[in-house]
């Protein structure tokens, strides 16, 4: 089909957005896609090929947005819909193992060293939480320190501002999460070491961990300064807390080894404890996962004493995007190769 730049006499995307203003809070099903921010009238996407996508109106838009992170390929390459298609016929739920898990867990293992063990799961917010969790089950702690302007989802502990100052724990950020759920919650700035080590002396002996977005691309990409994370490591080494990397945003991307590996690189020794994966493992299908060292791992069920379950939980359907995306980053090398490809590919 011609994608058409004229102005449509009916506009097809102000009528959806009416239908699914009725149905749908907001008309939307993600906050940000209302358009608030910017006003207008959310673009309803129709179609997308490449870098490009089409809206309700037929008028074609580059697209910036790139699934906010999963389509660094663009969308519909020909062999990721070929390993997608190839999967699908195979069925995709089944509640039970298969061996693509097996493959994908591989695959993450073998480009992060500090990840051992893996668990795959749905979305980033479900691995963030589980992450906590695991972090809390672990260390037999309940607090955790975030950061201003880091952001790992919506789960209940994580929607919190910061407090009035070093002695107060935070405050929710949204209706429907009582006072009680985040109390437990510490928001410090990011990037200040006197802060945290304030934090520490304070509270170190209860501290199950601090996860942080190394690269806090929820902050415009403002990067944590070496002698910060070199500090976070170090207090939470020496106080028993777990240090969790939120690499939702930079895993695979940044680097093949995500942010991570470049900080071992500045820091002899460096590795986060617990790394949280999303968006581009999955290559738009939602797939997410935390993994570390065996020794914490193997706390989770069925092993250990902490829980976390799911009927849809990596369904052999999400494998092949997310593997292949990892498979083709391999290394330089091929990056390099891919990117020629994909440029041809644009270009034909
Ligand atoms: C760094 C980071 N962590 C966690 C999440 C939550 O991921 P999801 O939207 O898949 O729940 C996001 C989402 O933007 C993120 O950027």
């Amino acid at each position: 089909m011609k994608p058409s730049t004229d102005s449509p006499v009916t506009d097809r995307n102000a009528e959806l957005f009416e239908r699914a203003r009725a149905l749908i809070p907001g008309g939307v099903n993600s906050p940000v896609r209302a358009f608030r921010a910017v006003g207008g009238t959310p673009r309803f996407v129709q179609r997308a090929q490449g870098a490009y996508f089409w809206d309700a109106n037929g008028k074609r838009h580059i697209d910036y947005i790139g699934s906010r992170g999963p389509m660094i390929l663009g969308h519909g390459h020909p062999r990721v819909l070929e390993a997608v298609q190839a999967a699908a016929l195979e069925g995709f739920s089944f509640g039970a193992p298969t061996e693509r898990e097996v493959e994908l867990a591989e695959e993450i293992v073998r480009h992060l060293p500090s990840v051992e063990m893996v668990r795959l799961v749905s979305s980033g917010t479900e691995a963030a939480m589980s992450a906590i969790r695991l972090a809390r089950g672990a260390t037999g702690r309940s607090v955790i320190i975030k950061f201003e302007g880091c952001y790992h989802g919506h789960a209940d502990a994580l929607l919190v501002k910061a407090g009035s100052g070093l002695a107060t724990f935070g405050h929710p950020t949204s209706a429907g999460v009582p006072p009680e759920v985040v109390q437990h919650t510490m928001v410090l700035e990011y990037n200040n070491v006197a802060e945290l080590e304030e934090a520490f002396a304070r509270h170190g002996a209860e501290l199950a961990c601090v996860i942080i977005e190394p690269i806090a691309g929820n902050m415009n990409f403002v990067r944590a300064t070496r002698e910060f994370m070199q500090r976070c490591r170090e207090l939470c080494t020496r106080h028993g807390a777990l240090l969790v990397f939120d690499e939702v945003m930079t895993g695979f991307r940044v680097a093949l080894g995500g942010a991570q590996s470049l900080y071992a690189k500045e820091i002899p020794g460096f590795a986060p404890d617990i790394t949280v994966l999303g968006k581009v493992i999955g290559g738009g299908m939602p797939l997410a996962a935390f993994g570390g060292p065996r020794a914490i791992m193997e706390k989770l069920a069925p092993l250990g004493p902490v829980y976390r379950q799911g009927r849809c939980r990596a369904i052999p359907w999400r494998r092949p995007a997310g593997w292949r995306r990892c498979a083709r980053s391999r290394s330089r090398a091929s990056t390099r190769r891919w990117g020629r490809a994909r440029a041809r590919w644009w270009r034909a």
